[in-house]
C-alpha cells in the first residue's frame, strides 16, 4: 500500500526509522507514524493541524484552491442540481440515488419525522429562556433513551434506521426548541411537505393559522441545510467519531457532535456574525473593529472570517451569498442596511494586508446568518440549523468508521507537570 517512504533520524537512536507514506486518491500524502510508539516516541500536534485521524471516502477539501467535494461531486454542482435529502443519501451511500431510490428515501425520512410523544413532556424540564443549543444537546442525547429497537451498532440495518431517525427528527426537534422558547404549541410534521417546507411549517405555522410556505424561502432553507451537510474531519465530526469509537449509542454520539459545534470558533460563528454586525452597528465603525480584529491584545476576531482549512474563498460562502441575494429580493430587503454593512466589511477586509497575508476569507457563516435572519429565524437558533444540516455528515462519518476497521480514539500527550513527588508530612 505504501509506495513511498520517509527516513527519520532521531538524536540518541542508532537506527534510521523508515516510515511508510500513503497517497490518497487526491490530496496530500500522509506519513504513517504508528511505529514510533514502539520506539517510545509520540508525535506532537496540538489542534491536529498536521494529523490525519482516519481515512475516509466521504468529503474532500482543497483549502488552497477553495474546493469542496462530496463523494467527488463539487459543492457548487450539488447546490445547483441536488437538494438536501438527495445529498444526504449521497453522503450516506456513496452514490446519488436513482429516481426510485430518491423517492423511497424521501418517504422513509417522512415516516420518521415525528418524535416520541413523551419527548414533548421532556421539554418541560428546560427553562424557556435556555439557549437553543443547550436544549438541543439534551433532547438529541435523550433520543438514545427512546429508540431501543435498533441499538446494535454492528448491524448495518440498525445503523441505517438510526441514520434515518436522526435526519428526520432533527428539524422536528429544532422547531420544537423554538416553539418552546416562544411559548407556542409544538407543530406536528406534515409529511406531504418537502423536508425544508416541513421545517418552516413547524417553525412558523400555528394550530390556529397555517400559511403557505414560500417556495423561495423553502429553497433557501434547503440550500442552507445542504451547504452545511458535511465538511470532513472538523471539530464536531471528529467528536462524533471519537465518541463513536468507544461503541457509544449513535444518538449520544450526535449529541456530542452538537456540543462541539456550539462553540463560536465552529458552528456558533453564524450566531456570532450577526451579534458582531449588531455590535459594529454602522459602516463608520468598520475601521475601528478591523483594528480590534488585528490587535493581538484584543480577543475580538472578525467572525465569519478565516478557516483552518480554507486559505482561499470558502466555496460554500459563494453559493450562500447568491442565495442571500435571492432571499432578500423575495422579501424586498435588498437595501437591508446590515447586508450593505456586511458587504462593505467583506470588501475592506479582503483588501486589508493583515487578512490577505493570513489567507482570511469569508466562510460559510458570514452569509448564512443574514439569510436565516431574513427568513425570520432568531439568531440564537442559527447553530441549531447548522446542526440539523450537519447531521447526515456526522452520521455518514460515524457509519463509515463503525463499518470499517477502527480503534478507540486515544491521543497521547507531552506531560509537563510535576514528576513523582511524596505527599507532605
Ligand atoms: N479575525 C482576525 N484574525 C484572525 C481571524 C479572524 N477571524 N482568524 C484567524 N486570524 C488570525 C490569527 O490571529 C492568526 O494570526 P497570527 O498568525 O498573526 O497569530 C492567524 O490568523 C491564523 O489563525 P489561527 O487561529 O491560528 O487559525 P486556526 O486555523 O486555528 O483557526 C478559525 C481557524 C476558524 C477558528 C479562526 O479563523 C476564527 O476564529 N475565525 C472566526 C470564527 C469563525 O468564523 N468560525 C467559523 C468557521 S467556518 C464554519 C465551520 O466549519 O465551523
Amino acid at each position: 500500500m505504501a509506495d513511498k517512504k520517509a527516513q527519520l533520524k532521531i538524536d540518541g537512536l542508532d537506527e534510521t526509522l523508515e516510515l511508510p507514506i500513503y497517497s490518497g486518491s487526491i490530496g496530500p500524502d500522509v506519513v504513517d507514524v504508528r511505529s514510533l510508539t514502539a520506539k517510545g516516541l509520540f508525535t506532537y500536534d496540538p489542534g491536529f493541524v498536521s494529523t490525519a485521524s482516519c481515512d475516509s471516502k466521504i468529503t474532500y477539501i482543497d483549502g488552497g484552491k477553495g474546493v469542496l467535494l462530496h463523494r467527488g461531486y463539487p459543492i457548487e454542482q450539488l447546490a445547483e442540481k441536488s437538494d438536501f435529502l438527495e445529498t444526504s443519501f449521497l453522503l450516506l451511500h456513496g452514490e446519488l440515488p436513482s429516481k426510485e431510490e430518491k423517492e423511497k428515501f424521501e418517504k422513509t425520512i417522512g415516516g420518521h419525522t415525528m418524535v416520541n410523544e413523551q419527548i414533548h413532556t421532556f421539554f418541560n424540564g428546560f427553562r424557556r429562556d435556555a439557549h437553543p443549543m443547550a436544549v438541543m444537546c439534551g433532547v438529541v442525547g435523550a433520543l438514545s433513551a427512546f429508540y431501543h429497537d435498533s441499538l446494535d451498532i454492528r448491524d448495518a440495518r440498525h445503523r441505517e434506521i438510526a441514520a434515518h431517525r436522526l435526519i428526520a427528527k432533527m428539524p422536528t426537534l429544532a422547531a420544537m426548541v423554538y416553539k418552546y422558547n416562544i411559548g407556542q404549541p409544538f407543530m406536528y410534521p406534515k409529511n406531504d411537505l418537502s423536508y425544508s417546507e416541513n421545517f418552516l411549517h413547524m417553525m412558523f405555522n400555528t394550530p390556529c393559522e397555517e400559511k403557505p410556505i414560500s417556495p423561495v424561502l423553502a429553497n433557501a432553507m434547503d440550500k442552507v441545510f445542504l451547504l452545511h451537510a458535511d465538511h470532513e474531519q472538523n471539530a464536531s465530526t471528529s467528536t462524533v467519531r471519537m465518541a463513536g469509537s468507544t461503541g457509544a449509542n449513535p444518538f449520544a454520539c450526535i449529541a456530542a457532535g452538537i456540543a462541539a459545534l456550539w462553540g463560536p470558533a465552529h458552528g456558533g460563528a453564524n450566531e456570532a456574525v450577526l451579534n458582531m454586525l449588531d455590535e459594529i452597528g454602522d459602516e463608520s465603525n468598520i475601521d475601528k473593529f478591523l483594528a480590534k480584529a488585528k490587535d493581538k491584545e484584543d480577543p475580538f476576531r472578525l467572525m465569519g472570517f478565516g478557516h483552518r482549512v480554507y486559505k482561499n474563498y470558502d466555496p460554500r460562502a459563494t453559493v450562500m451569498k447568491a442565495t442571500c441575494d435571492e432571499v432578500l429580493a423575495e422579501l424586498g430587503l435588498e437595501d437591508d442596511p446590515q447586508l450593505k454593512m456586511a458587504m462593505k466589511l467583506e470588501k475592506i477586509a479582503l483588501e486589508d494586508e493583515y487578512f490577505v497575508k493570513r489567507g482570511l476569507y469569508p466562510n460559510v457563516d458570514f452569509y448564512s446568518g443574514i439569510i436565516l435572519k431574513a427568513i425570520g429565524i432568531p439568531t440564537e437558533l442559527f447553530t441549531v440549523i447548522f446542526a440539523t444540516g450537519r447531521t447526515p455528515g456526522w452520521i455518514a462519518h460515524w457509519n463509515e468508521m463503525i463499518s470499517g476497521d477502527y480503534r478507540i480514539a486515544r491521543p497521547r500527550q507531552l506531560y509537563t507537570g510535576h514528576a513523582k513527588r511524596d505527599y507532605p508530612g
